[in-house]
């Protein structure tokens, strides 16, 4: 048996493809347990190149996520096949013409990707009816379910004569969710690996953080870092570098609002941006202000934050419901809030009065895996609470060994929520109108963590400074360095 593996080459980690191997080995066991019969077969479809709207441009290829999860196939146009009972594996390849050769590069054949996937078999995708007719796949199944977090829906797989065939699209979907929200040792490896590469990218954007900087100078170095240091050639998702009030808009930093602000002396900089590496995610987001001291008040909400962030990360083991995660850090943010001078009364009260949608409008935090925002968070049984705040989690299930998930509570000050709650009766009695409208313009603070759930607690796959000292030591370690070696 060879070690294939995934890697970018000298300095990038090594996915060895046992990995998919053992996942497709649990997928098999989970199925069987559930009663599926031995001859029942999974195909999957990967991921298809596309192109820019009409046009012939390319764009960089992506894996489907479930296909990445089982195959780790790198290339567009594959199928795979799974059978239950002996965990016999298949991929299929796309037949490519020959011109393909001249453009793109070598035409790999067959054997190439066994030995590069560590499958059983490989064959062209224009024999899968014929390899699956043979083995008399009973039934087939495929993948279909909703996304809990988008409401878009996995399409089954499809091929010309899949009608012959047997199928059953109901059983696979929930079983490949269920297995990929419990991620394996390796599993883990990576994705604490990538977060060390974000970790450290992190630390270095922090270094160069200054008045006169666009935010997407900082993008930029971020980008830069984890694929110059880590092979990192995706981002998990688009970097939100927002200085000043953008830092309380929580998805900026998309086409309309493209990180292009320039950041001030006095402002808190919010940087949120994590690297993906064979398809595995990181998220993570750092707050500190653009000249390298805290104010008074950046620390107050700073530290209000910091402590809902170790409460949970305290309070986190197997059995205990994300929901209630979400409510202490509310809790806990409340508290520091309260002594902070902007609010008044019990915080049952403004618990029951939903204050704390108010300043952190977003969920706790989400699954992660290959994707950033990770399937499972509400498998069946699990509904979505209507609550405001609670009614934006993206999990709502309880905490089980081998989860992998964000801890990123925040405090926002929001116009759009704050002005309204001000003149709202129910609302405005626990708000200390002069000091929240001080607070107009400050931005916000998140500090999000990517943590494993132990069959004890939690690990912390983080790794960036974040006690106020700290973070003002690093700056000024960054700002140190900057300056020119005077003769
Ligand atoms: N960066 C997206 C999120 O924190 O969920
Ligand atoms: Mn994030
Ligand atoms: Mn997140």
């Amino acid at each position: 048996m060879s070690h294939a593996h995934f890697s970018l080459g000298p300095g990038t980690y090594a996915v060895p493809m046992s990995l998919h191997a053992e996942n497709r080995r649990r997928l098999c066991d989970r199925l069987r347990a559930r009663g599926v019969a031995p001859g029942a077969v999974v195909l999957l479809q990967g991921g298809e190149q596309r192109c820019e709207y009409d046009t012939d441009r390319e764009e960089l290829f992506k894996q489907e996520s479930f296909f990445q999860w089982a195959f780790g196939v790198k290339e567009p146009g594959f199928f795979g096949a799974i059978e239950v009972g002996s965990g016999r594996s298949w991929l299929f390849a796309p037949r490519l013409p020959a011109e393909w050769a001249v453009w793109m590069g070598a035409i790999h054949p067959p054997e190439h990707f066994r030995a590069l996937y560590e499958v059983e078999e490989v064959r062209f995708v224009d024999e899968l009816a014929a390899v699956l007719a043979k083995l008399d796949a009973k039934p087939l199944l495929r993948l279909r379910g909703r996304n809990t977090d988008s409401g878009s829906w996995a399409e089954p797989a499809g091929f010309e004569g899949i009608e012959k065939f047997a199928t059953d699209d109901e059983v696979l979907h929930p079983e490949m969710v269920e297995c990929r929200v419990i991620k394996t040792a390796a599993e883990i490896e990576l994705l604490a690996w990538v977060n060390e590469v974000s970790s450290a990218a992190h630390v270095a954007v922090m270094k160069k953080v200054r008045p006169g900087l666009s935010e997407y100078h900082l993008e930029a170095d971020f980008l830069h870092h984890v694929y110059a240091n880590g092979g990192c050639r995706f981002s998990a998702y688009t970097c939100i570098c927002g200085c000043g009030p953008n830092s309380a808009t929580l998805h900026y930093g998309h086409a309309g609002a493209p990180n292009d602000r320039v950041l001030r002396d006095g402002e808190l900089f919010l940087n949120d941006s994590g690297a993906e590496y064979h398809g595995y995610a990181s998220d993570i987001t750092c707050s500190y202000p653009v000249n390298g001291r805290f104010t008074a008040e950046q620390r107050m909400v700073y530290e209000a934050v910091l402590a809902a962030n170790r409460a949970v990360q305290a309070a986190m083991k197997p059995g205990v419901a994300w929901p209630d995660m979400h409510r202490l850090a509310e809790r806990t943010i409340l508290q520091h809030l309260l002594r902070g001078g902007l609010l008044r009364g019990e915080v049952d009260a403004m618990m029951a009065a939903r204050v704390p949608y108010l300043f952190m409008p977003h969920g706790l935090g989400h699954l992660m895996g290959l994707d950033v925002h990770d399937v499972g968070g509400y498998p069946a049984g699990i509904e979505r609470s209507t609550e405001l705040g609670l009614k934006s989690l993206r999990c709502g299930r309880p905490l089980e060994a081998g989860m992998v998930i964000t801890v990123e509570p925040g405090v926002y000050f929001v116009d759009a929520l704050l002005e309204p709650a001000l003149g709202d009766p129910k609302l405005k009695p626990f708000l200390v109108e002069d000091v929240v409208r001080r607070f107009r313009g400050f931005g916000g603070v998140r500090i999000e963590d990517d943590v494993l759930v132990t069959p004890t607690g939690s690990r912390n796959l983080t790794n960036v400074p974040r006690e106020v000292d700290d973070i003002e030591r690093v700056m000024a370690e960054g700002r140190r360095a900057a300056e020119p070696v005077l003769a």
